[in-house]
C-alpha cells in the first residue's frame, strides 16, 4: 500500500506509477481547535504500506500527519509501516551548540521511530555529526543520494562543459565529491560560519576567472549560503555559475537572492516539489522499496 500525507503526494504518485501499484486514499480536516483528523478509506492490507511525507514546509504539523497515517495504518492491519521521508527536518542542530539547546536531530530520529516508523527512506539526509544514518536512527534506515542523478542532469544539458565544483562547507563535501566524480571535474570545498539564521561566512576563493562552476548543497533554504558563494565566485570571475541541490525549500526570497547574486540555473530534486525540480527521485525510492519488500 502507498500512502501519503499532504506533502507527499508528487512523490508517492510518481512512484506509486513506476511501481504499478494506486494510492491509498486519505479523508483529511482540521478539527475547530486545530487539530488534524484523518480516515483511511479504500481496501486495507495486511503487509507493509509506504507512507510518503517530507518534512517541509511545515515539518511540525506534517510530522503529526505521520504520525497519525502511521497509527491508522497499523490500527487497520499494517503490519509495517516504511516512512518514505524525502527531506527529514531538524537534522541540522546536531549538537547542542549552546548550554539549554536541544539536540534536535537525535529528538526528530527518536521521534520517527516512536510513531510507528518501522523502516526508513530517506534522501540525501542532512548527516554531519552524525556521518551515518545508523548513528542516528535505531530502525533500518536508507538515505539515498539525488546526487548521481542531478550530476547526470547538469551533464546533459551542459555537454561541452568542464566545471569546477565548489561545497559551501565541510558537510557539503559528501554530496560535491559525488557530483565531482560523475563530471570527473575538480572539487573545492570552502569553510563556512554561521554568524546568524540568515548570514553565514564564507571563505576565499581564488583563480577562477573564466571558469564555469557548479555550486552542490544538500539544501537551500533561506538561500544565504548559496548566494554568498556565488556572489564570491562572480567577483572572481567565474563566467557562469549554477547550483545543484537535493532539497529546494527556497524560503523566502530566498531566490530572487540567488538570481540576485547571479545565479545560471537552480537544479533540485523533487524530494519538495518546485519549478526548480528538474530530477525525480522516484524511480531511486521505487528501487529501494522493491529491495525492501523483496
Ligand atoms: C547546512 O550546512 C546546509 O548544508 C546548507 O548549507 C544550509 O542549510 C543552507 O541554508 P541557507 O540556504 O539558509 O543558507
Amino acid at each position: 500500500m502507498i500512502a501519503y500525507g499532504s506533502a507527499g503526494e508528487t512523490l508517492a504518485r510518481a512512484t506509486a506509477n513506476i511501481l504499478g501499484h494506486g494510492v491509498l486514499n486519505i479523508k483529511r480536516r482540521l478539527f475547530p481547535d486545530g487539530e488534524q483528523y484523518l480516515k483511511l478509506s479504500g481496501d486495507f492490507e495486511s503487509g507493509a504500506a509506504a507512507v510518503f511525507q517530507p518534512l517541509f514546509p511545515s515539518p511540525d504539523s506534517l510530522f503529526m500527519e505521520l504520525a497519525l497515517i502511521a497509527d491508522a495504518l497499523k490500527g487497520a492491519g499494517c503490519k509495517e509501516v516504511i516512512g518514505v521521508l524525502p527531506y527529514i527536518a531538524y537534522l541540522r542542530q546536531d549538537e547542542r551548540f549552546m548550554a539549554g539547546e536541544p539536540l534536535s536531530a537525535k529528538l526528530i530520529a527518536r521521534l520517527i521511530e516512536a510513531v510507528g516508523i518501522d523502516r526508513l527512506i530517506a534522501v540525501d539526509m542532512h548527516l554531519h555529526r552524525y556521518s551515518h544514518a545508523k548513528d542516528l536512527f535505531r530502525i533500518e534506515a536508507r538515505n539515498i543520494s539525488a546526487m548521481a542523478l542531478l550530476a547526470e542532469y547538469y551533464r546533459k544539458k551542459h555537454p561541452e562543459s568542464d566545471p569546477l565544483v565548489v561545497g559551501p562547507d565541510a558537510e557539503s563535501r559528501q554530496w560535491a565529491s559525488v557530483v565531482a566524480s560523475i563530471l570527473k571535474a575538480e572539487c573545492i570545498v570552502l569553510e563556512k560560519e554561521r554568524l546568524g539564521d540568515r548570514e553565514v561566512k564564507i571563505s576565499k576563493i581564488s583563480g577562477i576567472s573564466g571558469r564555469e562552476v557548479v555550486v552542490v548543497d544538500d539544501m537551500v533554504s533561506t538561500g544565504k549560503t548559496l548566494a554568498e558563494v556565488i556572489s564570491q565566485l562572480k567577483s572572481e570571475g567565474a563566467s557562469r555559475v549554477d547550483a545543484l541541490v537535493s532539497h529546494a525549500l527556497l524560503v523566502e526570497d530566498a531566490y530572487r537572492s540567488l538570481k540576485l547574486a547571479g545565479l545560471g540555473d537552480l537544479i533540485a530534486s523533487d524530494t519538495i516539489p518546485s519549478r526548480h525540480s528538474s530530477v525525480s527521485v522516484a524511480p531511486l525510492i521505487a528501487e529501494e522499496l522493491k529491495g525492501m519488500l523483496r
